[in-house]
Formats: C-alpha cells, sequence, structure tokens
C-alpha cells in the first residue's frame, strides 16, 4: 500500500513515494497477519501518512478475515515505539540484546474487531 504525491519531480527516481506500509500473502497465516515494512519518507513524516495507510491495511486485513496483527521494531526506534502504540498495539515480547549493543527488539500485536 503506498502514498505517492499526484505530480512528482520528474528527476525524482522515487516517482513521489512518499508512504508505504504492506505485509506479504506470505505473512497471513489463518486469521493473523504480520506487517513487514512501514516508512514515510523523512521529507513527509509528522502529516499523518502512516496512520493514514496503516488504519486502511487494517481494514482491507479485517475485510479478508484477519483479526490479530503482528509487527516488531528495535529499541532504539523511538518513532516507531510512538507510533504502534499510539495505534493501539501492545509488547508481548522483547528479545533482549538481538541486534548486539544492548538493542532490543520488541514484538507488537494488536486485536483488530469490526468498527462502531
Ligand atoms: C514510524 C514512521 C513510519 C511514522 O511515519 P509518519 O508518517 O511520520 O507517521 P504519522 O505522521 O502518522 O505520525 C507520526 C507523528 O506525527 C504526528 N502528526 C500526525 N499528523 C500531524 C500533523 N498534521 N501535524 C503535526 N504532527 C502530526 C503524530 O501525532 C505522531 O506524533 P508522535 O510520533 O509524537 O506521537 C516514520 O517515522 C518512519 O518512516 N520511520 C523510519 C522507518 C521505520 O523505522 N519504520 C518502522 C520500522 S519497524
Amino acid at each position: 500500500m503506498l502514498a505517492q504525491l499526484t505530480q512528482p519531480d520528474p528527476a525524482d527516481i522515487l516517482e513521489g513515494l512518499v508512504e508505504m506500509v504492506g505485509f506479504t500473502r506470505e505473512w497471513q497465516y489463518q486469521d493473523d497477519a504480520y506487517i513487514n515494512f512501514l516508512g514515510t519518507h523523512p521529507c513527509y513524516r509528522k502529516h499523518g501518512i502512516a496512520k493514514l495507510l496503516h488504519v486502511r491495511l487494517e481494514d482491507m486485513l479485517f475485510e479478508r478475515g484477519v483479526n490479530g496483527l503482528y509487527l516488531c521494531t528495535l529499541s532504539g526506534n523511538k518513532a516507531a515505539i510512538r507510533f504502534y502504540q499510539r495505534m493501539g498495539y501492545g509488547v508481548y515480547s522483547v528479545i533482549l540484546d538481538d541486534r548486539d549493543r544492548g538493542i532490543n527488539t520488541l514484538n507488537y500485536r494488536k486485536s483488530l474487531s469490526a468498527k462502531q
């Protein structure tokens, strides 16, 4: 799922790509799915783009029968930690010193339910 400028600069090799969030089919198992990437171009952060795309992805997955989402981030990634907490994810396990130098991997999950 992509957010893209409608009139990108022709010199822009990313063709106006500003945000991407997604999972691949292989990461869906029964009613669970794993989100394997999320990123907003540094120039376009803090405008709500990640939230917009993430909510759309959640809606799309829920329609497909997914009701549990999983993802992970590193303990040094403060922006991602704030984002996932704001989106309603909770940490269910921590892999200590997973990447050396005291960096931990935080595993998150979120349950999806029908919107009111
Ligand atoms: C994490 C990441 C995807 C967030 O993307 P984003 O598009 O900036 O996210 P949003 O704009 O939806 O929300 C981010 C912040 O902007 C704020 N914001 C949203 N709309 C805003 C607006 N109109 N004005 C001011 N602030 C706003 C949000 O409240 C949020 O604040 P907080 O982080 O202090 O709680 C981005 O920082 C990123 O790409 N990081 C590098 C890649 C990465 O680490 N991905 C995660 C891998 S695990």
